[in-house]
């Protein structure tokens, strides 16, 4: 295949290097902000994003533009989902978002929504999120402890909405509240923690390297080739 791969940074590189492991004779264009645009696309059978929140969806457009399924790892444009699935039905594209690419992460939404559903019957706990990254990460809290705490929301109606907990926020029962730190180094880490007056529980996903994203991307990119439409993590893993 030829893949295109859209931004050159931390995952860009790292999808780049699992391509070339794969050694299944991929050829791979590399679009970077000073080179990308529909007509450099033309040719790819499928590009894959990851670059800045406030690029993603400008990239979309110009892979729809090249009709190039695009594979988007980018954070921090959902609120925009629906203008974008709009723009990909329109144009017959094809579309892969996730928050996390993590074969491990999606596995910890799954948990995370069954132990919900049991914490709804027990309302002596309380819940909240942390999430760790590295400090060159510009958007908090990440799009994984996001889309944990809707996981968990749609599970547990006693608690109302997420809340980034600050240095001003109010203590309440009711929102969710989504710590985030930043700290040199660490691919992303999230842990929910269930706690009562008796005792807590924890779930943890480490994630040890970028490599689990940059597989998981190239997993979607090679599935989502011939296929028409939006699709996410769960429409290509049978969790
Ligand atoms: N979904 C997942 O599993 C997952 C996993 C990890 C990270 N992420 C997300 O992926 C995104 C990228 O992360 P990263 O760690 O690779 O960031 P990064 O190291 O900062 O790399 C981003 C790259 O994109 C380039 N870029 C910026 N604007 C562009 C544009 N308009 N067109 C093409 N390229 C452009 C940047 O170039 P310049 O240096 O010139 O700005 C840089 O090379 C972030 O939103 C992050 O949260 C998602």
């Amino acid at each position: 295949m030829k893949i295109a791969l859209i931004g050159y940074g931390k995952m860009g590189k790292t999808i780049e290097q699992v391509i070339k492991d794969q050694q299944r004779g991929d050829e791979i264009m590399i679009l970077d902000r000073e080179n990308m645009s529909a007509a450099r696309l033309h040719g790819a059978d499928v590009a894959i994003e990851f670059t800045r929140p406030d690029a993603a969806i400008g990239n979309i457009h110009l892979c729809l533009d090249a009709g190039v399924p695009v594979v988007v790892g980018t954070t921090a444009w959902l609120d925009r989902l629906d203008e974008v699935r709009a723009a990909v039905t329109a144009r017959s594209g094809a579309l892969f978002y996730a928050p996390n690419f993590s074969i491990g992460v999606n596995i910890f939404f799954e948990i995370n929504r069954r132990l919900a559903a049991i914490m709804q019957q027990q309302p002596q706990y309380d819940v909240a999120i942390e999430e760790i990254h590295h400090t060159e990460k510009l958007d908090a809290p990440s799009g994984t402890a996001i889309r944990t705490a809707e996981v968990i929301l749609a599970e547990l109606p006693r608690k109302k909405g997420w809340e980034l907990a600050g240095a001003n926020t109010v203590e309440s029962a009711l929102p969710l509240l989504i710590t985030a730190k930043r700290e040199p180094h660490v691919p992303g880490t999230h842990v929910v923690t269930y706690s009562s007056e008796a005792d807590e529980i924890q779930l943890i996903h480490q994630a040890r390297t970028r490599r689990g994203f940059a597989e998981g991307a190239v997993m979607a990119a090679r599935w989502l080739v011939g296929r028409q439409g939006v699709y996410e993590m769960k429409d290509m893993l049978a969790l």
